[in-house]
């Protein structure tokens, strides 16, 4: 018996050494150690030996068991950590690889200024709403006072999709849409694109962007209109942008006028943003006509307001000294990347 409880000591740990894996390692704790393990089938027979052997086989049985035990133990220590080690090396990053270039992208000149006029209005509490681009012509012109026979409703200045319905050739639509649906005090700003019948060349696109400004309350009046673009082309443009005025006609204001602000390039001298006038033409404006307040449901004894558009293409332009139109919509990654 004493020999027996030996050998399978021997036995087992020599089995333990061999085990080249967890799975191995566990196959020999059930051989030696497990419910029907030859150590524990050799426990159970002690009752057959006499009272004298008993302890002297019963002490053998379990250092025997503890020596399994105890070296089955460090064996599994050993082969985690092989585990753990094979798996470093096998995932291990070369940091000293040059990694690959990661090209950034950057704001499109347009949506630059779109965003900076929209902070800037946003700031002085206007909404920004937006409005259709295929639009009815009824919107386009008709409720902005303007007659079935002027020239800008002529098909060589409009895209027209059926006699009804048009793309919008300016944003100016939308100041209809929003005095029909809300009530004043309104005061908004409309982005988007308009479209006309233009060929391309550097000063022209049938597509470009616009941005519309309508303020509509009691007693608005003129000086509301100045003070209010002046305070724009300085946010937009630089603290020491002066503006200014030139009469001029649009159907749906009454008066009209055209303004301008100082070359902030030049800052007045002259030079080739201003084409050597001082000046640059900005945008578009007046006090919103009577009619046109009128044919969307507002009482003109009531409110006034003033209304204001632009060419953002003829901005982004302005500000990054870029000379032809085409650069905003070729979209070509060298131009772009300077921005
Ligand atoms: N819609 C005009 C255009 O496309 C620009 C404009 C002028 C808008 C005067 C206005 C305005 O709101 O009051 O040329």
């Amino acid at each position: 018996m004493k020999e027996k409880v030996l050998e399978i000591k021997e036995n087992a740990v020599k089995e333990i050494k061999n085990a080249q894996n967890l799975q191995a390692l566990n196959d020999v704790r059930v051989k030696y150690l497990g419910k029907k393990g030859e150590l524990t089938v050799l426990l159970k027979g002690m009752g057959a030996l006499s009272p004298e052997e008993r302890p002297v086989v019963g002490s053998l049985v379990n250092e025997a068991r503890d020596t399994i035990e105890k070296q089955i133990e460090e064996k599994e220590k050993a082969l985690k950590a092989d585990i753990i080690k094979e798996k470093l090396e096998k995932e291990k990053i070369d940091i000293t690889m040059p990694s690959k270039k990661q090209e950034i992208g950057s704001i499109h000149p347009i949506t630059g200024v779109i965003d900076n006029v929209k902070d800037i209005f946003l700031g002085l509490g206007y909404q920004i709403v937006d409005g259709p681009e295929i639009e009815k012509a009824i919107y386009n012109f008709d409720k902005l006072n303007t007659p079935p026979d002027h020239p800008a409703r002529d098909i060589q200045d409009t895209f027209y999709i059926t006699e009804d319905i048009v793309l919008r050739s300016q944003t100016s639509p939308v100041q209809a849409r929003v005095m029909e649906t809300q009530k004043p005090p309104i005061k908004i700003i409309c982005p988007g694109k308009v479209y006309r019948s233009d060929s391309v060349d550097a000063t022209h696109s049938p597509v470009f962007h616009q941005i519309e400004g309508l303020v509509i309350d009691k007693n608005i009046s003129m000086s509301d209109l100045k003070g209010t673009l002046e305070m724009f082309a300085k946010k937009c443009l630089g603290e020491n942008t002066k503006i200014r005025f030139r009469p001029h006609h649009f159907p749906f204001t009454e008066p009209s006028a055209e303004a301008d602000v100082s070359c902030f390039v030049c800052k007045g001298k002259g030079c080739r943003v201003c084409k050597n006038e001082g000046w640059i033409e900005l945008l578009g404006c007046g006090m919103v006509h009577p009619n046109v307040l009128e044919n969307c449901g507002i009482d003109p004894n009531e409110y006034s307001g003033f209304a204001f558009g632009f060419g953002v293409e003829r901005i982004a332009m302005a500000k990054y000294g870029i000379d032809d139109m085409r650069l905003l919509f070729e979209n070509d990654v060298r131009f772009l990347k300077q921005f």
